[in-house]
């Protein structure tokens, strides 16, 4: 028995005997043990209830292909380029970059697990199995990169708008792109961009969505993190449903990103824009700058007023919010 035939035995949320799982894969208690520990290894709290034996504290969906693209509007099943699903990968976004060609427009990756999950600025993203969800997506543009201005904050309403549609409220974005919920990181977005500038260009889009956290996640995440669970009153949604609502954004909110720019995302922006109107301190290439938050323009540049009443446009910085 392997980790994730362990994970989907164990997915019911009710103890099951170490024999009983060794009888089912003929092996031995010892060999179930391993799988236990390796399990708890990745991050999972598999509990050990005696003689009941081993149990995890919730049910655990695992992500199934079908029931995403049974959930998925018709119309955006056509667009899909692929969707595929696997237990463990190093990086979903990772996987996309060596397929390069191989691999149609829009089409995603998901994956249980992550063994080196990126995040931004060289972090790790922790991306233990049974979770929480890591997506990539790979989307080409003939217009070039020069015309990719405002995509990672595109993604970043792309997230919200999957998340209204799933009747979750409560989420934020803090530019560029962070989604927060009770000032913790719900979701990270990490966009890569290769091509032409002028030319043909693809972009893989990752994006890691908590929906479930552990205390030691917590603990390890080494910054403030929101989940799902938390803004669901303890019990996220479905995994494969809100896997579902994230392709069926992905699909429509890029098609619309090709076409209009970030300029069609600047009024969801706005409606989500958690700095707006807040005490903010800049630091980036500009050096370090203090202002009001005054919401994004239509390349995605964060507007800053200064105390002098002038407006600075910011394209990239480290911004942090002043208490009052
Ligand atoms: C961030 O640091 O805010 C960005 C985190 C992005 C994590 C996602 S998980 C799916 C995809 N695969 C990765 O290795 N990273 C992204």
């Amino acid at each position: 028995m392997q980790a994730p035939d362990l994970l989907a035995a164990l997915s019911g949320g009710r103890p099951v005997s170490g024999a009983r799982l060794a009888d089912a894969a003929g092996v031995t208690r010892a060999a179930i043990w391993k799988q236990v520990e390796a399990l708890r290894a990745r991050g999972v709290p598999v509990e050990s209830h005696g003689s009941a034996g081993y149990c995890l504290p919730w049910p655990v969906e695992m992500l199934d292909v079908d029931s995403i693209v049974a959930a998925l509007a018709p119309a955006v099943r056509d667009r899909l380029g692929a969707l595929e699903v696997f237990w463990e990968l190093d990086s979903t976004s990772s996987e996309l970059l060596r397929r390069g060609n191989a691999m149609p427009d829009l089409g995603i990756v998901l994956a249980e697990t992550q063994t080196a999950g990126r995040g931004r600025r060289g972090r790790t993203w922790l991306s233990p199995p049974g979770l929480n969800l890591y997506l990539s997506c790979l989307k080409r543009f003939e217009a070039g990169m020069a015309g990719l201005g405002g995509l990672s904050l595109a993604v970043g309403v792309i997230v919200m708008r999957a998340l209204e549609a799933l009747g979750i409220r409560g989420a934020g974005l803090k530019w560029p792109n962070d989604v927060l919920a009770d000032g913790g990181k719900l979701a990270g977005i990490l966009v890569e961009v290769s091509g032409e500038y002028q030319g043909p260009c693809a972009a893989v889009i990752g994006i890691g969505l908590n929906l479930r956290l552990t205390p030691a996640l917590r603990d390890q995440a080494g910054q403030p993190v929101a989940d799902l669970a938390g803004l669901c009153g303890g019990e996220p949604p479905s995994r494969n449903r809100v896997a579902a609502a994230l392709v069926e954004s992905l699909v429509e909110g890029l098609a619309a990103f090709e076409r209009d720019g970030f300029g069609g995302f600047v009024d969801d922006y706005d409606r989500h824009d958690i700095l707006r109107d807040r005490s903010l301190s800049i630091s980036g290439a500009q050096g370090d700058l203090r202002g009001i938050g005054a919401g994004v323009d239509a390349r995605g540049a964060l507007c800053l007023r200064l105390d002098d009443g002038s407006m600075r446009r910011i394209d990239s910085a480290e911004v942090t919010v002043r208490r009052a």
